[in-house]
């Protein structure tokens, strides 16, 4: 919509005001619009988990917030980073890291999720360190399956919200399993487990839905009385571990590094720790996607898991504060006391004023109970706070020229929608990189279909932006 701010007298003083924060709006995306660009081989598959399922390695544990190893290949490939080091500061399951390295770069990658760094952990056990003799010994586990019939006192340790996750005789299995592997060598131990964690889904009452663990009615959590969700079939323990204990020895000696491959590096850890710790002008591109500010919590989708790793109650709480602000539960960071060069990225988010704006409209709704959360607000300042930490320390680590690549989405609060790509491109400019695309994909969708139903069906953008220093 075009509005002529020339002619005042057809507002009421709200609706001009309303009128002005529209144009104003307009205006600042209409900065960006010659940067949005589409790419034909890039589609929501390739930007998503999807595209990995068939991938020996990438297939094996399916984590959803994921983008694909195709996606990484083909822009690396197209933008020529094909020698020197990339970095990836949210690197999930390590798709970036794995890509990079086949081409022959070397990768470095910042995670703090336990689950993400034990995938990635154990890919490189087994690219690295698993030898043909251990493999013969997984193929025993797999035809003489000891749980089976193994006695044991062993309890599976559990978090508040984990108990009840699963059929006693799988539980029952789990322990007798969890108990066994520890008399294996370390390389075995580790894939055994490994092999665990990827299958824990399936073989619980839970699923990961959405922005929520969701559990069925079965697991008699009576978490709200009214839920009625059924998963459908529940695999049995025996079934899905022979299944993925089968298909890692499968793509085992496909995925053994070539001579040429270059070393990955990880980095446990939160990236506003770990990045101002690296040596500027390190890195020949940085690939990455962050969390969105979605209010997805990690940690409550996870907590299986991170149960199984060990991570007890107290721990889930403050690794759910050191995550990226994304959750309504996110308190404010003392970012100035990590870094105090940190003053300049955050005063150009202060500056921002179309964020600004946003903010202040969404603390206007907080104000008159029209947010489902007043949390909101605070997590939408903290998500921009501390990606323009982490896009200043991201534009220092990298070289001159050098790209950025990062995955993330647009999102909508009581129709207030949060055009996030411009935002962040706006900050990383400020912050002295050249927006080169904004690479959107195509079919957009709402952010729940009760604000589908609301607000209509004005889509939610998701893109890929690419910026140079
Ligand atoms: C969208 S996922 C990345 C997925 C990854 N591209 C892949 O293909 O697996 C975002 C990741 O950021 C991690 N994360 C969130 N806050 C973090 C922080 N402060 N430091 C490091 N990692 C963080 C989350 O644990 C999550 O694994």
């Amino acid at each position: 919509m075009v509005i002529n701010l020339n002619q005042p007298m057809l507002f009421q003083k709200e609706e001009l005001l309303e009128a002005k924060k529209d144009a104003c709006s307009n205006y600042f995306e209409n900065q960006y619009e010659h940067k949005f660009a589409f790419d034909p081989f890039i589609n929501r598959q390739l930007v998503s988990f999807q595209a990995n399922k068939g991938k020996p390695g990438y297939r094996w544990y399916k984590f959803k917030e994921a983008f694909s190893t195709s996606l990484v290949e083909y822009l690396l490939n197209k933008y020529q980073v094909n020698k020197g080091s990339i970095l990836d500061p949210f690197a999930g399951s390590g798709t970036s890291l794995f890509t990079a390295s086949n081409l022959g770069l070397n990768a470095d990658g910042i995670e703090l999720l336990p689950i993400g760094q034990e995938i990635i952990k154990s890919r490189l056990n087994i690219e690295n360190h698993f030898t043909n003799s251990d493999r013969d010994r997984v193929v025993e586990w797999i035809q003489n399956r000891p749980w089976e019939s193994a006695k044991v006192d062993f309890h599976l340790t559990e978090l508040k919200i984990t108990i009840s996750a699963y059929p006693e005789q799988t539980k029952r299995e789990i322990e007798s399993y969890l108990l066994l592997l520890q008399r294996e060598v370390p390389t075995v131990s580790m894939v055994l487990k490994f092999a665990l964690l990827c299958i824990l889904e399936e073989i619980s009452y839970t699923r990961k839905d959405g922005q929520y663990l969701r559990w069925d009615v079965r697991a008699q959590k009576n978490l709200r009385s009214s839920s009625t969700f059924n998963k459908g079939k529940i695999n049995e323990f025996s079934e899905s571990i022979v299944h993925k204990l089968t298909e890692i020895i499968e793509d085992y000696e496909l995925i053994k590094p070539h001579e040429g491959a270059g070393l990955i590096r990880l980095f446990s850890g939160s990236n506003l720790e770990v990045l101002p710790t690296i040596v500027e002008s390190s890195y020949d591109a940085i690939f990455t996607s962050p969390p969105y500010c979605n209010r997805y919590d990690y940690t409550r989708t996870y907590a299986l898991e991170l149960a199984l790793l060990g991570i007890n109650d107290e721990q889930l709480k403050t690794l759910r504060q050191q995550m990226l602000s994304s959750t309504v539960e996110n308190r404010s960071k003392e970012l100035l006391d990590i870094k105090s060069e940190w003053v300049l990225p955050l005063q150009i988010t202060r500056e921002n004023m179309f964020l600004q704006e946003i903010l202040e409209d969404l603390n206007k709704l907080k104000m008159s109970r029209q947010l489902n959360n007043v949390g909101i607000p605070r997590m939408v300042k903290g998500y921009f706070d501390e990606m323009s930490c982490i896009i200043f320390e991201c534009y220092r680590l990298l070289k001159n020229n050098a790209r950025l690549f990062m995955v993330n989405d647009n999102v909508r609060y009581s129709g207030i929608s949060i055009p996030v790509d411009v935002i962040l491109s706006n900050i990383a400019e400020k912050i002295g990189f050249y927006v080169e695309k904004i690479v959107v994909l195509k079919n957009g969708k709402g952010n729940s279909s009760q604000q589908m139903g609301k607000h209509g069906r004005d889509e939610l953008r998701k893109c890929i932006y690419i910026w140079r220093k």
